[in-house]
């Protein structure tokens, strides 16, 4: 409806039909089992990303296959699938490069394809039914549906949040005995601290203003920084390890980032890079905003690719 207008609406079952009119003979539709609220959706009820009006919310699905087109291989109806939120084809250049959050046949006013954002006109999963276009690319099937529902709530977390806090560890080059510094206590960065914990990091140190969530990353073994202290941050990291400097560092606030003590309450969009420029060492970030240090591109949707590549490769057996 517009900025902090939204409203359950009642719309037609979806066609195998793209937004340009296109028959979608490689496409699917599913029945949506779970789905999530993403920080990035709260950007849009916000106002801070544009949104076409009547379109449905959402792009973090799992659902069950109940059509499929007739050049559908693979992705039969009943399996259970979690979705990528980017749109793609996985036959331009880009999507066979791994790039498919830029894949250049899905958008055609910029090479980019999203369910429920303003980028190529896909309908989000908000909803009943989606309508997926390159079924046999873009779905991801759990092998065994009962066992699959059985945490269907976790595997929930498959289709972007979980990805994209662990491409942010990747690309932010963590690894066993890192120490490391995650900027943001929601979703994403709890996911990156579980991803951190996985990979055997030896210090997880998670940073937010909101107490319930430090609250949550305290309980789980991880140590935090609090920016509603008046303590400076590279303070609070050398009273936790000794020393005023981490490994690695990951952005999971992006967009609409708050400043620390006083300004805490403040949007200060360049809050995080200008936090970690101490704790995670100043050329990098100035020569290389993606160098191995530290990573701040979620807030621009460009995450889960590499981890969903690499796991549906190897699902695939490809
Ligand atoms: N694939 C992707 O690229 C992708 C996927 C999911 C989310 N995102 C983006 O990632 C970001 C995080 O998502 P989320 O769902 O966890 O959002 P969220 O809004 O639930 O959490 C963000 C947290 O950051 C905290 N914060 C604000 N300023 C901070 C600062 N300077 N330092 C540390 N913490 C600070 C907030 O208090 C909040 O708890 C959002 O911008 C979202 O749009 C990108
Ligand atoms: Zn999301
Ligand atoms: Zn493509």
């Amino acid at each position: 409806m517009g900025p902090m207008k939204m409203e359950l609406q009642t719309f037609d079952y979806p066609k195998l039909i793209t937004p340009t009119g296109k028959k979608a003979e490689h496409g699917a539709i599913l029945k949506i089992v779970t789905t999530n609220i993403c920080g990035s959706d709260q950007h849009i009820y916000r106002g801070r990303f544009a949104a076409p009006k009547g379109m449905v919310m959402g792009h973090e699905m799992t659902g069950e296959v109940i059509e499929v087109g007739k050049g559908v291989e693979y992705i039969k109806v009943g399996d259970l699938c979690s979705v990528p939120f980017n749109v793609s084809c996985g036959r331009c250049r880009n999507c066979k490069e791994r790039h498919t959050d830029v894949c250049m046949n899905v958008n055609d006013a910029v090479d980019c394809g999203a369910y429920g954002f303003n980028l190529g006109g896909w309908q989000g999963g908000q909803s009943d039914y989606l309508m997926v276009p390159y079924a046999d690319w873009n779905l991801l099937p759990f092998p065994d549906k009962d066992q699959a529902m059985e945490k269907i709530r976790d595997l929930t977390l498959l289709s972007d949040i979980l990805p994209t806090g662990f491409h942010g560890l990747m690309e932010a080059g963590a690894r066993v005995g890192s120490t490391v510094y995650i900027a943001g206590a929601g979703p994403v960065g709890r996911c990156a601290a579980a991803g951190a914990r996985l990979i055997g990091a030896s210090c997880i140190i998670v940073a937010d203003s909101n107490r319930e969530r430090l609250d949550l990353v305290k309980n789980n073994g991880c140590e935090i920084v609090d920016l509603t202290s008046d303590t400076p941050v590279p303070d609070q990291i050398e009273a936790i390890l000794g020393k005023r400097e981490v490994d690695c560092g990951v952005d999971c606030v992006g967009l609409e980032a708050h400043g620390s003590g006083p300004e805490a309450n403040n949007e200060h969009s360049e809050a995080v890079i200008n936090t970690l420029i101490q704790p995670v060492g100043a050329p990098s970030i100035v020569s290389n905003l993606r160098s191995r240090w530290l990573l701040r591109c979620l807030a621009s949707h460009a995450c889960p690719r590499a981890f969903r590549g690499d796991w549906t490769s190897n699902h695939r057996g490809l």
